[in-house]
């Protein structure tokens, strides 16, 4: 199977996942593409979603799925995401896509995270991946230079302006070991949005495509 026939399959996992008559968390990126595409063929049967970025949303609205603000939203089950790596210990990089504050966001406020992803997602150790940190602007270089301290090769993803209005810094280089304390020091760091770290949160449940089938941790 393709990479992108993995995705699919775990895209069309999650939608079991989704409890009728509730409102839905929804990420970002290639994997939950798929699960949208699922999700629209239930969609009569749901009050509607969070989306997670601007992309999502989109391609929410098209199928017709209503999208609400998180502020008019209390309590949500499910929150249904990607990830860039994902450990044994359910630890995440997120970010490729540029939407990690929103995702950290809407993850907060769910009950459950599960995490679609196919096999080539499942890490050891966290870092292979460069790690994406959402930046104000006009932190830029300092907030490069105090990533260099912590030992990261950050490099400026040129073009790319966050749904929020920021730039993304990918840090190269860092073998994540503790990914809690990582997450925590970045974003200590004065000018740091938030990281792609999603270990303080991580995922509660993990739908892994592989050859084999969807297996589920
Ligand atoms: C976007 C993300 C995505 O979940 C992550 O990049 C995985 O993307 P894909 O499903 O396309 O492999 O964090 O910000």
């Amino acid at each position: 199977m393709t990479q992108d026939e993995l995705k699919k399959a775990v895209g069309q996992a999650a939608v079991k996942y989704v409890k009728p008559d509730t409102i839905v968390g929804v990420g970002t990126g290639s994997t939950v593409n798929h699960f949208i595409d699922a999700l629209a063929e239930m969609k009569d049967q749901i009050i509607g979603a969070v989306s997670s970025s601007e992309q999502s949303t989109e391609k929410l609205k098209s199928y017709g799925i209503e999208v609400f603000d998180l502020n008019s939203v209390d309590q949500l089950d499910v929150y249904i995401d990607g990830a860039d790596e994902i450990t044994p210990h359910m630890a995440m990089i997120k970010g490729g896509g540029a939407a990690l504050t929103r995702e950290k966001i809407v993850a907060a406020v769910a009950k459950e995270f599960i995490c679609i992803a196919d096999s080539s997602k499942r890490v050891d150790v966290l870092g292979n991946f460069p790690l994406p940190v959402e930046v104000i602007p006009m932190a830029r270089s300092y907030v490069a230079r105090e990533i260099v301290k912590l030992g990261g090769d950050p490099v400026y993803r040129q073009g790319v302006v966050t749904d929020n209005g920021n730039v993304i810094l990918d840090v190269h280089n860092m073998k994540i070991l503790d990914p809690k304390a990582m997450e925590e020091k970045i974003n200590a760091i004065v000018g740091v949005v938030t990281n792609g770290l999603f270990a303080c949160r991580g995922a509660d449940k993990l739908l892994l495509g592989t050859s084999n089938g969807v297996e589920t941790y």
